[in-house]
C-alpha cells in the first residue's frame, strides 16, 4: 500500500500492510464517530442556548429507543472491530512450535542476528531474501528491547528469559530502517538496525561471503595482531583469529556494514579510527570503554577490521 502518510502506512510486507488496513479502517471509524459527537455537541449548544428570558424548558426522564440505540450501536462496532483484529492476527501471529530462521538478540545498545541454518553472526543489519517469509526468534541479554521496522511491521519486545516470536518479510528487495523501541538506557535512540532484502541469489551469496574468515595480508598484519594484544578478543569474535567471545558485535565483516555503533556513526576506515580511539565520546555509557589507543593503534586497527567485506 503505497501513501503520503509515512513508513507505517507504506508498507512491504504482508504482514505490516494487514496491521496497516487495520488501523487505517478503525481510524476511519473513529474520525466518523468524533466528527458526529462534535458536530452534534456544537448544534446543539447553539441551537439550544439558553435566552435571558426564556422560562424552564420541557424536562426529559429517559428514552427507551434511544438508549437501546447508543448501546446496540457500539457494541456492534466494537463486534466488528474485534472480528477484524482478530483475522489479522491470524495474519501475523507467527507459529510457536516451527523452528526460527534467525535469532535476533537485543543488548544495550546493538543487535546480534544468528542465522540458525549457515551459522553466520551478524550485527545492527538483518540480511534476508526478498520475498520469503522469516521466522525470527527474539531475545534480550541485559534488559528489555523493542524490534521495530515500520515498513515491515509487526513491533515486538524482547525480553530477556524469554523467547517472543515475528515473522520478518520484505517483499520489494530494499533496505528497511529499525529502531529499538522500548526505551533501555543512555543509548536507546542509537540501537538501530537495518533490514536487508536483497534478491535470493543475492542474499546467498551474501551468506556464503559471511562465513569466511578475516584477511589476512600484509596490510592487516599490525592491526590483526593489535586486535589480539590489546584484547579486543575478549568481547569481539573475528573469524579466522581464534576467538568466539560474544559480548561485543561479531566484526569478521563489520567492512560490509552501513553503520557503525548501532548507527551512531556511517562506516569508513576513518569513522571507525575515530570510534576506536574514544568510543565513550561518541556513544556515552556504551559498554566500550575508552583503551586510550594511540593513532597508530587505532589506524591499524580500523585497517585490518574495515578490510573484510
Ligand atoms: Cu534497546 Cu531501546
Amino acid at each position: 500500500m503505497q501513501t503520503a502518510l509515512g513508513p507505517v502506512f507504506n508498507t512491504v510486507s504482508p504482514q505490516a500492510g494487514a496491521i496497516a488496513n487495520l488501523f487505517g479502517i478503525v481510524l476511519v471509524i473513529c474520525g466518523v464517530i468524533f466528527a458526529i459527537v462534535t458536530s452534534a455537541i456544537a448544534y446543539n449548544l447553539l441551537r439550544f442556548r439558553a435566552k435571558a428570558d426564556a422560562p424552564e424548558p420541557r424536562q426529559i426522564f429517559g428514552n427507551r429507543r434511544l438508549e437501546i440505540l447508543w448501546t446496540a450501536t457500539p457494541a456492534a462496532i466494537l463486534a466488528l472491530l474485534l472480528f477484524l483484529t482478530s483475522r489479522v492476527m491470524g495474519r501475523v501471529d507467527p507459529p510457536l512450535d516451527a523452528k526460527a530462521d534467525i535469532i535476533v538478540t537485543g543488548h544495550q545498545w546493538w543487535w546480534e542476528a544468528r542465522y540458525v541454518a549457515s551459522g553466520v553472526h551478524a550485527a545492527n543489519e538483518i540480511h534476508i531474501p526478498a520475498g520469503k517469509r522469516w521466522l525470527v526468534d527474539l531475545e534480550a541479554a541485559d534488559v528489555i528491547h523493542d524490534l521495530w521496522s515500520p515498513q515491515l511491521g509487526r513491533k515486538m519486545d524482547a525480553v530477556p528469559g524469554r523467547t517472543n516470536r515475528v515473522w520478518l518479510e520484505a517483499d520489494i528487495p530494499g533496505t528497511y530502517i529499525g529502531f529499538c523501541d522500548e526505551f533501555c538506557g543512555a543509548q536507546h535512540a542509537w540501537m538501530q538496525f537495518r533490514v536487508i532484502a536483497q534478491p535470493p541469489a543475492e542474499f546467498e551469496a551474501w551468506a556464503q561471503q559471511q562465513t569466511q574468515p578475516a584477511i589476512a595480508t600484509a596490510a592487516t598484519a599490525a592491526g590483526r595482531k593489535a586486535f589480539q594484544d590489546l584484547l579486543c578478543v575478549n568481547c569481539h569474535a573475528v573469524g579466522g583469529i581464534g576467538t568466539n567471545a560474544t559480548a561485543g558485535p561479531d566484526l569478521t565483516h563489520v567492512a560490509g556494514r552501513e553503520t557503525l555503533g548501532g548507527g551512531v556513526l556511517a562506516n569508513s576506515p576513518a569513522n571507525l579510527a575515530l570510534w576506536l580511539k574514544n568510543p565513550q565520546a561518541i556513544k556515552p555509557a556504551c559498554l566500550m570503554p575508552n583503551f586510550n589507543l594511540t593513532d597508530g593503534q587505532a589506524r591499524d586497527l580500523a585497517a585490518f577490521l574495515e578490510a573484510t567485506p
